[in-house]
Parts: C-alpha cells; sequence; structure tokens
C-alpha cells in the first residue's frame, strides 16, 4: 500500500445484503475490496499465497465454517500489520472485548451505518500505513548504519570499528574524534545500530548549530512560559531518545553554561524542562562527537575537563582520509557501485591516472569529500570509464610527482612537485612528509626553504611550538595555502 492510495480490504460476512454494501462504499473511498461469504472462505482468500496479503479486513464473528476469532487469527499471522474490525450483533460486547485482545483492531456493533463503519476503516488503513511507514524507516537505518556499509582496512579504521562494536553493547559514554568527513556520525549510528537500544530512538542533536538558549531547549524540553515565545510545552530531545541513543555532534561547540548544565545530567542522570521544576529521568545512552581536539580546548579553558572525562568514557578516533591510503581506492569503488545503482548508471571503472589523482589527493573533507567526487564523476564521465578531469578535484595534485609529465620537466621541478605533495598528503606536517618521501625532517626543512615553499599553518605555530614545523620563510616564499 503506497501512501495515498486505497489499502488491500477483505469484508467477512454470510449477509449478502450487509458484505456488498460495504464492499460498495468500500470501494468508492478507493480501496481494493474482496468479499467472503463464510469462514472458510476467508480463511482460503487470506492464505492465498498467490495474493498480496489484506491489510483490513472486517469480519462479522458469527459465521458459518470458520468463526471471526479464526478469521482474525489467520490474517494476523499473515500479515502482523494487518488491522481486523470485527462486526459483533448487539448485546454481545463481551466478545467484542475478547476479539480485541486477540489483537483486533477495533469494533463496531450491530446495526450500523455505514459512515460510522468507514471512519472505523479510515483509522485502521491509517493505521496499518504508519506501521509499515515505521518499519520501513527502521529497515531503512539498519541498512544505513549496518557495518557493512563501514568501509576500509586500513589497521587504524579497523582498530575504530572494533572499539565501537565492543563498546555497542554496554550504556558506557562514547566520544568520537576525527576530523570532519571522517565517519564519526556513521559509528556512532553503528554503535545504537548494534546496541540493545536499536529498536528504541537514535536522536540526534547537533550542539554547533543553535545558540545557547534554543540548545538548552532542544536537549532538556521546556515548560510553557519558560521565556518568551514559549507557548507551548516543548519535548526535550533527552527525553525523546528515551530508552535509545542520544547523539550530541560537535559537542566541542557548547557553550560554558550548556556544558555545566550536560555535566549535571550526566552525573545527576537527572534534568528539569527549562522552566520546569519537576525532576525528570530518562534511560539515555550518549554517544558524542567532535572535530575538534578536546585536549587543546581543555588546555585553552574552552572546555571542562570534567565533562570530558564523563563524554570520553570510551574514546574512539577516527583517522584523516589521508592516512589510509589504501582505503581510498576501496571507497572510491564502493562509492561508485553505490552511486551507479542508484543513478541507474554503469558501473565506470577509474582509470589510471583517476587512481593515481585519488590516491594523492590530500582529502581535506575526508569520505565525505571523495563521496561527493565520485558522484559528480559518475554524471559527469562521458566515456564508460572514469578519467583525472572527471573527478573534479580541487587541483591540490597539479604540482603532485605522480600527476606530472616527466618529458621536458627538470629534476628540480620534478623535487619539487614531490615535495609539494608529500606535503599536501600529510597535512603540511613536516614530520610525517619527511617520512613519507624518505628523508630526514633536517634535509626536507632544507629543502622547503631552497624551495621557497611556505603554509599558513607554519606561521602560526611559529614561535609557540618551537619550530617543528616552521621553517624561516623566505622574503619571496610562495605561499600555497
Ligand atoms: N568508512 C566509511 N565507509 C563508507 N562511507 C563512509 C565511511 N566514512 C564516512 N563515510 C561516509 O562519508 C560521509 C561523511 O560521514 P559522516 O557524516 O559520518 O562524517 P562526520 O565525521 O560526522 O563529519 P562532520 O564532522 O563533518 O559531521 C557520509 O556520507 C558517510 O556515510
Ligand atoms: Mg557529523
Amino acid at each position: 500500500m503506497t501512501p495515498g492510495r486505497g489499502a488491500r480490504i477483505l469484508v467477512v460476512d454470510d449477509n449478502e445484503a450487509l458484505r456488498r454494501g460495504i464492499a460498495l462504499a468500500l470501494r468508492e473511498g478507493g480501496h481494493a475490496l474482496d468479499q467472503a461469504a463464510s469462514g472458510s472462505e476467508a480463511l482460503a482468500r487470506i492464505r492465498d499465497p498467490a495474493a498480496d496479503p489484506y491489510e483490513v479486513v472486517i469480519t462479522d464473528l458469527r459465521l458459518p465454517g470458520a468463526d471471526g476469532l479464526a478469521v482474525l487469527r489467520a490474517a494476523r499471522t499473515r500479515e502482523a500489520r494487518a488491522a481486523v474490525l470485527v462486526m459483533t450483533a448487539f448485546g454481545s460486547v463481551e466478545v467484542a472485548v475478547g476479539a480485541m485482545r486477540e489483537g483486533a483492531f477495533d469494533f463496531v456493533q450491530k446495526p450500523f451505518e455505514l459512515d460510522q463503519l468507514e471512519v472505523r476503516v479510515a483509522r485502521a488503513v491509517e493505521h496499518v500505513r504508519l506501521l509499515r511507514e515505521v518499519s520501513d524507516l527502521r529497515a531503512e537505518r539498519s541498512a544505513r548504519y549496518a557495518p557493512e556499509n563501514l568501509v576500509g582496512r586500513s589497521p587504524a579504521l579497523r582498530a575504530a570499528v572494533d572499539l565501537a562494536r565492543r563498546a555497542a553493547p554496554t550504556r558506557t559514554t562514547v566520544l568520537i574524534s576525527g576530523e570532519t568527513g571522517t565517519g564519526k556520525e556513521l559509528v556512532a549510528g553503528l554503535i545504537h545500530g548494534l546496541s540493545p537500544r536499536s529498536e528504541r530512538p537514535f536522536v540526534k542533536v547537533n550542539c554547533a548549530a543553535l545558540p545557547e538558549t534554543l540548545l538548552e531547549s532542544e536537549l532538556f524540553g521546556h515548560e510553557r512560559g519558560a521565556f518568551t515565545g514559549a507557548d507551548r510545552t516543548r519535548v526535550g530531545r533527552f527525553e525523546q531518545a528515551d530508552g535509545g541513543t542520544l547523539f550530541l555532534d560537535e559537542v566541542g561547540d557548547m557553550s560554558p553554561a550548556t556544558q555545566a548544565k550536560l555535566l549535571r545530567v550526566l552525573q545527576e542522570q537527572e534534568f528539569h524542562r527549562l522552566g520546569g521544576t519537576r525532576p525528570l529521568r530518562t534511560d539515555v545512552r550518549i554517544v558524542a562527537a567532535t572535530n575538534q581536539d578536546l585536549r587543546a580546548a581543555i588546555a585553552e579553558g574552552t572546555f571542562r575537563e570534567d565533562l570530558y572525562f564523563r563524554l570520553a568514557v570510551i574514546g574512539i578516533h577516527l583517522p584523516p582520509l589521508r592516512e589510509r591510503e589504501d582505503d581510498v581506492v576501496l571507497l572510491a569503488n564502493h562509492l561508485r557501485d553505490e552511486f551507479a545503482r542508484e543513478l541507474g548508471r554503469p558501473r565506470s571503472g577509474f582509470d589510471r591516472a583517476a587512481l593515481a589523482k585519488l590516491r594523492t589527493h590530500p582529502w581535506p573533507g575526508n569520505v565525505r569529500e571523495l563521496r561527493n567526487a565520485v558522484e559528480r564523476a559518475l554524471l559527469m564521465a562521458e566515456r564508460p570509464w572514469i578519467g583525472p578531469d572527471d573527478l573534479a578535484l580541487a587541483p591540490a595534485g597539479g604540482e603532485a610527482a605522480r600527476d606530472l609529465d616527466l618529458a621536458g620537466c627538470t629534476l628540480a621541478e620534478v623535487e619539487r612537485g614531490a615535495v609539494l605533495a608529500a606535503l599536501r598528503r600529510s597535512g603540511f606536517v613536516q614530520k610525517r612528509a619527511a617520512a613519507l618521501l624518505g628523508v630526514s625532517r633536517r634535509k626536507l626543512n632544507y629543502m622547503i626553504r631552497k624551495m621557497g615553499i611556505t603554509h599558513p599553518s607554519w606561521r602560526r605555530n611559529r614561535g609557540a611550538s618551537a619550530g617543528d614545523d616552521a621553517p624561516p620563510s623566505l622574503d619571496s616564499a610562495v605561499d600555497i595555502g
């Protein structure tokens, strides 16, 4: 049954006039109607494996053949979501109550007006539709958060996923850290999906998106009149997530006041709605995420250390994509398959140059950037394969050694390209770039100075971090930020 369309309905009654009357009226309402004159005929129709299950069954209780309760059970056995409406003779309320206990959705007493029945049928159809929607959403959610969707073989990623799996069955608070687009939300969903709470809500709050008071009312709710504009009581996310998981995204962006409130809730397992006096309790598992370095934030005094320890009972760090070179191609192929299916496009392969570009690109936006690049490439590629230009990546690889057409290049140019590529890939951390190039840090630092390469992050660090990544840049230096 698709929304807005009619439902598949069976009417069971041995009184032919009544049965036809009902069928006629409901057919006018856009539903697909079948009729059965006896219990046994109804059972045969319900159990017919060649036909779709009925969504609504309207049945008399006293029937020749098998009785209404047998029809009720058969309908619900075939399709657990089926709504069964029973019709009872006047004065036999106990029988109707018995049917409700057996799982009937509603009952009407004979004699009734047809429009009275129509109202009840409309409610039953709506009910079935909602059940269907909920289970579709659940299936979609668990498919989205299924472990197989988390692609990657690099040890750092596997370790993170492993930790998530082990944390999942517990109620322990988890803090997920990692740069933007590394999969923090995906892992949060995975933890929920693998937990005993998976059938309960997974509620997400983006702590960076809202100003302080709005965030607090979002989290804890408010009573009517708590502040100007609070003209209705509002249930907060903590209450909505009862029995489930509350995902606090960008938790590093909370104001000090909200941090203090959250800490209190975590310690006391109790909270108030804004403007409320009644203490409320919910059973919520907290998973938080941040792309900030919370330890640095603690050192700077912008994040509470006590809250940090409450949240990071288990800390999961997701590595940036540039540190997972082998995963890039794996992920690119996986995403290509996914988009090809979604867009109805052939599964074009990446050509050699595209693969090289994927491997050398620094991926500042991590998996999200890769996702976008692959989607765009599938849409743009005019040939049956994906070339480097289809990926339309920021020209970071332009000077990269692997992309150089060596014909006509001087050794100095090749060297410069290699140094730049290594720096980009390592996020401009010289120590890592030196390791990639297989030279000492001293040597790399010397080359960088000679080539006149500089980067804004080095300038910022200068002085503070005792020159670790801060070569004294020449006046004529090229800034490649
Ligand atoms: N290992 C992975 N395998 C497959 N898809 C991934 C993986 N990691 C991330 N993704 C996909 O990349 C996109 C970004 O992931 P996600 O939203 O979880 O990142 P995030 O860390 O929460 O980013 P932000 O900090 O910007 O909110 C999503 O579409 C997600 O499905
Ligand atoms: Mg996120």
